[in-house]
């Protein structure tokens, strides 16, 4: 399936809210953990097809600012699966010249996930090849609110003047500073939101939708997503003449 992709027409960037692992889980008679846990074997899968493919950019929506309202049990599982992932799997990312990243409010993580998320972007830091980005502790509007906090606030200053806000300075107070806009967004689980991902940057973002649940998504679903992604015309406002 792979070599039906133009490889002339791939996105840079492909974002994903991993969505329905509860729902996959419940479907089998098992707890929401065995859905997260299963969730990381597509987590792995879609890492691996990115980096295949030659995408430069993956942001998964990995854990929202809205997700600590989960049950306490629920949350605390989470943290511990991202803690036990990124150790056994930092190594497998450094062999495959993935570079991890993380966007969100980390501060708020517990102390053990932020060494081992220090530990692994420190180790990957000079990996070109897929730049895998999780949001955690994620929601746009707090990306947006702290953005706007830190204009003010240089604008205050005078290390900034009111002229200079535009899209490109904006951009450089928001947590994907340095990472083009994704070009295709990603759903599974066949909820038809964004959930507070990536409001900012997703203007322009083809929306693509499926429903698949997060731990049945693999490459082949990605594959799918793209070709589906290849078949659309890009306008940006524009009409469809003024394109050739
Ligand atoms: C959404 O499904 C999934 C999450 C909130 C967590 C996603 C986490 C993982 C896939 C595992 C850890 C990830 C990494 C990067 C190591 P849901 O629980 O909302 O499902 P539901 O809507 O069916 O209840």
């Amino acid at each position: 399936m792979l070599e039906l992709l133009d490889k002339n027409k791939l996105p840079k960037h492909i974002a994903i809210i991993m969505d329905g692992n509860g729902r996959w889980a419940k479907e089998r008679g098992k707890d929401r953990l065995y859905g997260h846990q299963h969730g990381v074997l597509s987590v792995r899968d879609v890492v691996e097809g990115c980096a295949e493919i030659g995408i430069q950019y993956l942001t998964l929506y990995a854990f929202s600012t809205e997700n600590w309202n989960r049950p306490e049990n629920e949350v605390n599982a989470l943290m511990e699966l991202l803690v036990s992932t990124i150790r056994k799997e930092a190594e497998t990312l450094q062999k495959n010249g993935v570079r991890l990243n993380v966007i969100g409010d980390i501060d708020t993580l517990p102390k053990q996930c932020i060494e081992e998320l220090h530990e692994a972007i420190e180790m990957t830091s000079q990996n070109t090849r897929l730049n895998l980005v999780l949001a955690l502790s994620y929601s746009a509007k707090w990306e947006i609110l702290q953005a706007c906090k830190k204009i003010a606030n240089d604008v205050k200053n005078d290390t900034l003047h009111l002229d200079q806000i535009n899209d490109n300075t904006f951009k450089q107070y928001l947590t994907t500073v340095n990472i083009p806009d994704p070009e295709l967004l990603i759903r599974t689980s066949g909820e038809y939101r964004i959930s507070n991902f990536l409001l900012y940057q997703i203007a322009y973002a083809e929306l693509y939708f499926t429903n698949t649940h997060w731990p049945d998504f693999r490459k082949e679903n990605l594959v799918e997503a793209l070709l589906n992604y290849q078949n659309r015309e890009r306008r940006f406002g524009k009409i469809s003449e003024q394109l050739k």
